[in-house]
């Protein structure tokens, strides 16, 4: 299996119709190939971990690569590995207005921290769905 990390700009800003349907494909794409991962976005730039079997890892990732809803793609990792980061994830997503604003990514911030805020934010995202209230929510059954 590969993987790999990528930071790019963002040409539409946040809340534009435009991150919906980049998540839209990804989910279904990315089911299809068998690929997960995580995507975050802040005002400016996109964070991107994508792993998989490495042919449609590959594809897809020329697809991104060549993609004009984002330009100045700089890979920050990539490789091989065993097991999956995300594996509960066709593609995640978050975006800064959720986040804490110490933990906030920059331009500067290295490959093991965007994969361990990636992480960071998989898990919060993964918490709030098991949790109680938001299953009854989801069931039908919560009471307004
Ligand atoms: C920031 C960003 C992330 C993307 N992530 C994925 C992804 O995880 N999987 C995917 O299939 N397409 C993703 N896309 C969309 C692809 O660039 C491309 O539009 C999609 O694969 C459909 O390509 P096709 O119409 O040539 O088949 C992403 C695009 C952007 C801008």
């Amino acid at each position: 299996m590969q993987f790999c990390l990528y930071r790019s700009e963002c040409v539409f800003c946040p809340f534009d119709l435009q991150d919906l349907r980049i998540l839209q494909t990804a989910l279904s794409e990315n089911s299809k190939n068998r690929l997960t991962g995580f995507l975050h976005r802040n005002k400016t730039h996109y964070f991107q971990y994508l792993e998989g079997p490495s042919t449609p890892l590959c594809e897809t990732f020329e697809k991104i690569r060549c993609d004009r809803r984002h330009i100045n793609l700089h890979v920050l990792l990539e490789g091989r590995t065993l097991s999956r980061r995300f594996s509960e994830w066709s593609m995640g997503y978050s975006q800064e207005q959720m986040t804490a604003p110490f933990s906030r990514l920059t331009e500067d911030s290295t490959a093991e921290t965007v994969i361990a805020f990636l992480e960071r934010e998989a898990f919060k995202q993964k918490a709030f769905l098991d949790s109680p209230l938001e299953m009854k929510r989801r069931n039908g059954t919560f009471l307004h």
